[in-house]
This record gives structure tokens, sequence and C-alpha cells, in this order.
């Protein structure tokens, strides 16, 4: 079972809890006393199951457990057995029981189940003391209230009235002292969570030491060379960020954000060792805009984080970019500020670096990137090619989307020739299988054109054609729903690639979660790293040569493409199995359900660069931190807002 589902499957039991609870008490409170009793049985055989879905939770780690195993089950554990013991001599002889004390027990190990469901939901990893105070507080709180609603005098043995008075006094002492302690708990918790609020200036050290440098390089200063390489040439573009009303390929008109009026935005290719040079101009985009070459490791003043490496080019503004194409290979260029409006808008565009010598150049070579325009998902570059039997094709695969794609060649046999740009290690050919393509990667993938159609799908439909002559038809198995997936983890053959085994300087966890959160300065219902979102997620600091090492986690049910800037990652393991087969490096990993990655880089590219969730919406509710560099300062206010309406 994956952890997925183990997640999955505690998240039912816990309901199921909440569930069985509630039944209990009120069919109790109902006199209801044969179904009640039932249902205190089934309750507490539940409340067992919930204490061994966490114990096999906890076999993936601890970071799926945590809130669970220090709180949540022992909170309900404790509820539960205190219920069993009080309302159980009630139901087994009706006629002894008098007075609600069971009612109470049972209705409060429902609170405690409710607490515990909750308690995952809104704090999740990692459980703070004032999180913690809350819910115990929320708890017994609701617990004294029930005992208050379901009161009932009348039914209490008759007294005398002195004797009544006195333990009316002893009531009030008790409920008052444990409202008290409730009022107390809660507000102790309140303030634990407040002081303990992260100002957005924290600093996570990753086990590294703090700060050596003393004199401090602004961010913008690093740039890189401003002329080619020898023997590579300049190239200039300007690309004007305008609204347009598009044609796409294959359909309808969209209201687009452009880049030069066109979907994509203009290609921008170089051979390795040319000069880009980019002037961004914003003719009408209100929001405003910046480039980020998503990908390629560009000197972090030219990276285009709003707010970070630059300040957004409003209206009516520019900006120029300019780096050497050191790094051959498939990119692309996309806005970095409200991205998840405007790269959906159509705020985007490919970078495709040719290395200066190549042994067999692609007779086709197709740039390819994929989008969705109002739920149409369009593949760019042309439906139908043509290339002679025997030549070389390239297919560069471009995810522009927030979600994953899946792909698959029918036709011929192929290789991933290369996976975010860099190539891999003797890739072997495949055929029958698919490959998904996480939120901003690509995959290159080559083959040798035969004599029949080669046809591309794109998630289970035919998306281009590649053919041997015009007209040329031929048998191309079109299913390829039952096609597994193509593992890189074990593809193409491995090098001694000493960063798999070096000690790592740094080493960071980033528990990816949903919870309660404050984001922007406004709390919101966010999408969290370590229980916290941007910008009050900790910057990590790294020192320039450092070995850093990322474990990845996600707790959530959703799929988060994790992306760092400026540095591709090797993946080192997922879900504790290791990569055996080329070195994979990759700037975007797709962390599902469940999964726990390990991921490591040289710190060699000094800066502030961005490390978010490359699903848009998710980075801009809160999933995106700083990985900073020792010495090196931003003079812009620090904060990458993440978009529209929260400021700039
Ligand atoms: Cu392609 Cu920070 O993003
Ligand atoms: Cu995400």
């Amino acid at each position: 079972m994956t952890a997925g589902t183990l997640i999955i499957l505690d998240h039912g039991v816990a309901l199921l809890a909440v569930a069985t609870w509630f039944a209990a008490a009120v069919t109790m409170a109902l006199r209801r006393t044969g179904a009640a009793f039932v249902l205190l049985v089934a309750a507490l055989l539940v409340t067992a199951g919930r204490v061994a879905a966490v114990v096999f939770l906890a076999g993936r780690g601890w970071w799926f457990v945590q809130e669970k195993v220090l709180l949540g089950v022992p909170l309900l554990v404790v509820a539960s057995a205190a219920a069993a013991l009080l309302a159980w001599p009630r139901l087994r002889a009706p006629s002894a029981g008098r007075g609600n004390r069971g009612v109470v027990a049972v209705f409060t190990a429902a609170y405690a189940a409710v607490a515990g469901f909750v308690l995952t939901f809104l704090v999740g990893y990692p459980l703070t003391l004032g999180g913690g105070l809350i819910a115990v507080a929320l708890v017994a709180g609701a617990g004294l209230l029930t005992a208050r609603v379901l009161a009932r005098p009348e039914e209490e043995p008759p007294v005398p009235p002195v004797l009544a008075e006195v333990s009316r006094r002893r009531f009030l002492g008790v409920a008052g002292g444990v409202a008290g302690g409730v009022v107390v708990a809660g507000a102790a918790g309140t303030g634990a969570g407040l002081s303990a609020w992260p100002r957005a200036e924290a600093i996570d050290l990753g086990g590294g030491r703090a700060h050596t440098r003393r004199s401090a390089v602004p961010v913008t200063d690093l740039r890189g060379p401003s002329t080619p390489a020898p023997g590579g040439v300049r190239r200039a573009h300007t690309l004007v960020a305008r609204k347009a009303t598009v044609r796409l390929e294959a359909g309808p008109s969209v209201d687009a954000w452009t880049f030069g009026g066109t979907l994509p935005g203009p290609p921008i290719t170089a051979t390795q060792g040319d000069l880009i040079e980019v002037e961004l101009v914003n003719h009408d985009i209100d929001e405003g805009v910046t480039l980020h070459w998503h990908g390629y490791d560009v000197p972090c003043a030219n990276d285009g984080a709003a707010g970070v490496t630059q300040e957004v080019v409003a209206r009516g503004g520019r900006f120029v970019y300019r780096f050497r194409a050191d790094q051959a290979g498939t990119y692309w260029y996309h806005t970095h500020h409200a991205s998840h409006l405007g790269v959906r808008r159509g705020l985007y565009g490919t970078l495709v670096v040719k290395p200066r010598h190549e042994a067999r150049p692609a007779h086709l070579d197709l740039t390819l990137p994929v989008h969705t325009f109002d739920g149409a998902v369009v593949l760019s570059g042309g439906a139908e090619h043509l290339a002679p039997a025997g030549s070389p094709v390239r297919l560069r695969l471009i995810n522009t989307d927030s979600d994953p794609h899946r792909f698959a060649l029918a036709g011929a046999p192929f290789t991933v020739a290369a996976v975010d740009g860099r190539d891999l290690h003797r890739p072997g050919e495949v055929s029958e299988k698919t490959l998904r393509l996480a939120a901003g990667g690509r995959h290159d993938l080559v083959f040798v054109m035969p004599a029949a159609p080669v046809a591309l799908s794109l998630d289970g439909r035919a998306a281009l054609w590649v053919r041997p002559a015009a007209g040329a038809t031929g048998a191309v198995t079109q299913d390829v729903s039952g096609w597994p997936e193509l593992d890189l983890l074990s593809y193409g053959t491995a090098t001694r690639e000493p960063l798999r085994t070096a000690p790592a300087g740094r080493h960071f966890t980033l528990v990816l979660d949903r919870g309660l959160a404050m984001v922007d300065g406004a709390p919101a219902y966010a999408q969290t790293v370590n229980g916290r979102g941007h910008p009050s997620i900790p910057h990590q600091l790294v020192a320039e040569g450092d070995v850093v090492r990322f474990t990845v986690v996600n707790r959530s049910l959703e799929t988060h493409p994790w992306h760092l800037h400026g540095h591709p990652v090797l993946i080192l393991s997922v879900d504790g199995r290791p990569s055996t087969g080329s070195p994979l490096w990759v700037d975007t990993f797709d962390v599902r359900p469940g999964e726990v990655w390990e991921v490591a880089f040289r710190a060699a590219n000094p800066g502030v660069w961005m490390n978010h969730c490359h699903n848009l919406p998710h980075a801009h509710q809160g999933m995106m931190l700083q990985l900073r560099y020792d010495g090196v300062t931003t003079p812009f206010d620090g904060t990458h807002t993440a978009g529209a309406g929260h400021g700039h």
C-alpha cells in the first residue's frame, strides 16, 4: 500500500470514528439503550482501527503522523476509555443509571474524534504547542457545554434541600474550575501560537553554519558576461507583454495575455555560447510582468522573481535580461509575477539552446509546449509533420501547465534523450510506455523515422503525426491507455556521480500540506511548507560550495511539482528507492501524495532563489519560499508576492 493510500485510509477511519462516537452519544441521549450499546462497541472498535491506521502510517515517516501520535490519538484514546468506563455500566443495567455523566463522556469522545480529524487538516505538521492547547481546550469546553445542556436535575435522586445546595455548589466549583482551565489553556495556546508566529526574516540553516560572510553582495550585481563566448553571436529580442484575442491552432479564440500577441510567445533559440538579450516591455498588463527562464541557471539578477531579483515591470515599464546561453537543451520562459494568472492566460514561450557541435542533428526538430486554455489542452507546434524514413526526429515536450500531462509515442521505439534540458546518460530504447511530464518539466524524445506514420498522444488522444511522406497512412496502435509509465529512476545507465554519495553540509526538510496559515499577511486555508505559508516560511540559507540536500515530503492529497530556481537537483531516491539509472538532473519533480523525495545539489550559483511548488495556484496560496546564499542581499522588499490583489 502506498503512503498516499494509507493517508486516505486514515482520514476515512478518523471520519468513521467521528460518526460512530456521535451516533453512540445521540442514541444514548435518546435512551435507546440497545442501539447505544451496539454503537458504543462499534465506536471502540473503530477507535482501535484508528490506532492501527496511524501505526501503519507511522512506518512511512514521522512527518505523516506527528500530530496524530502526539495529540489526536492520545486524546481520542483517553476520551474513549473514559466514555467506555462511564457509559458501560449504565448501558448494561439501564435501571442503575441516572444522571448523564455517561452521555457527556461519550459526547466528549466524539469531540475528541473531531479534534483529531480537524487537527490534521488545519494544523498538520509540525504540531505546535499553541495548536495543541487550543484543541484540548475546545474538546474540554465542548464537553462542559454538553454537561450544561444535558443537565436534568429533575431526574437526580431526591435529596434534602441542604444537601442539594452543597452538591450544587460543588458542581459549580468543579465546572468553574474546568471552565477556567479551558479558558487558560485556550488563551495560552493562542498566545503560544502568536508568539511563535514566524517573521519573514526567519532563517533555516539546514544544520549548517550561520552567516560567515561580512561583505554583502546585492542580487542585482550578480550578472554574467555581457558578450557572447568566442564564436557565439548576440541574439536580441523584444517581448511586448500585451492583451490580445488569439485564435488557437485548433479551435476557438481566447482572450489572452501574450508576449507579442501570439500564443505561446516568440520562440527564443540560440546556439551554446550565444548571448541572449531580451528586452521586456509591458504594454498593458496591469498586474505587472517579469521574465523567468525556467530551468535555465541564469545569473541571479536575470531570474525574474518580482520583488526579489528585480522590481515588477509595471504597465509602461521595461527591463532588459542578458545572459550567456551556456547550457544546451529545452527550456521555457514565463512571467514570474501574478504567475498563477499570467502563465495560465498565456505569458510564456519556449527557449531552446542547441549544442555548438552535434554529432547527429535531428532532421525534424519540434518544440512542443502543451498548455490548457479555458479547459482545452493545446499542443502548439503543428499537428502534421513530414520526415523521411530513416531520419532522426526530436520532439521537445514542454509542460507549461500546473498539472502533469501524459504522453505516449506510438509507431516507433524511442529514447528519452533529455529530461528538463539535461541529457541522460545512455538512455535505452523504449516502446509502449507512457511518459508523465510534471508541471514545468520537459522531455526530449528522439527516434528514427520508420516507414509508417508515428503518432504522439497527449493524455490519451493523438495530438501530433509524423509521416514518412505526404498522405502516408498506416496502422499505428492508438490505444495507449494500458501502457505503463516509464520509470525514469531506473532508466539509462548510471555514472560515477560524486554528488550521489557526497555528505550534505545542509539538509532541509520540506513537508508539504494544507492548513491554516498566514499568506501574504492574511489568514488562509493555505498550501503550506512545514505548516507555514509564504512569506512566513523561513528562508533556507546556504553558502557557496555547499552540498545541499532536500527531503521533500507530501502529506497532502494533491501532487506538488517542486521547483528550485537557479539549480538543477539530482534525484537521489523516491520513497527510499534509490535512483539507479542515468543521473537524473531535474528542475521540477512531481511529489505525489504520500511520497518522500531525496534530492541534492551543489550551491554553485549565488543569489536569492525562489523555491516553490510549480502548481502555480499552490504557490500563490503559500507554497513558496526562498533559498538564500550567505552574503547575498536583495535591495527589493524581499517578498515575492505571488500575485495581483496583494499589493504591487
Ligand atoms: Cu517556472 Cu518559479 O518558476
Ligand atoms: Cu503544489
